[in-house]
């Protein structure tokens, strides 16, 4: 089954949106397997937007998720990794569907609220950066059998 990695940046910590953000996950069927709050440091910031390194907004966007903590999730589910990425809007809250999450909750693309990979290979990659196998749970969840044929 495919997983994605999902980000809660830390203004969606401040602002008290973690359990709203969560829902829109569990409510389109996502599947929860694994999550921390956690403080991103310099070398794995560096390493999340080491594709964009050398932007004008990779050093913003560093300090950006170091400055507070964050809440790490692993979301599993039939083409999570583009399900999650419609559920989350496009890269600027200011023009994303308003009934995305970041047209929902954010203002401007220098506090976009979440983070979600772009694709199967990046969420490997993601994945790997933030979590240990082990911390990766596998179990059956009630409904799930209701999801899909
Ligand atoms: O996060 P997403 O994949 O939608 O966008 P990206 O193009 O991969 O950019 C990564 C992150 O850099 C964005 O989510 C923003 O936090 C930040 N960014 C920014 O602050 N200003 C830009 N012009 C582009 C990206
Ligand atoms: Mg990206």
């Amino acid at each position: 089954m495919e997983r994605t990695f999902i980000m809660l940046k830390p203004d969606a910590v401040q602002r008290g949106l973690i359990g709203a953000i969560i829902a829109r996950f569990e409510g389109k069927g996502c599947k929860l397997v694994g999550m921390k709050l956690i403080q991103v440091d310099r070398t794995l910031a560096e390493q999340h937007y080491a594709e964009h390194r050398g932007k004008s907004f990779f050093e913003p966007t560093v300090a950006y998720i170091m400055s507070s903590p964050v809440v790490a999730m692993v979301w599993e589910g039939k083409n999570v990794v583009a399900i999650a990425r419609e559920l989350m809007g496009s890269t600027n809250p200011a023009v994303a569907n308003p009934g995305s999450i970041r047209g929902s909750y954010g203002m401007d693309i220098s506090r976009n609220v979440i983070h979600g990979s772009d694709s199967v290979a990046s969420a490997e990659r993601e994945i790997g950066l933030y979590f240990s196998p082990e911390q990766l749970l596998s179990y059956t969840k009630a409904g799930e059998d209701w999801l899909s044929e």
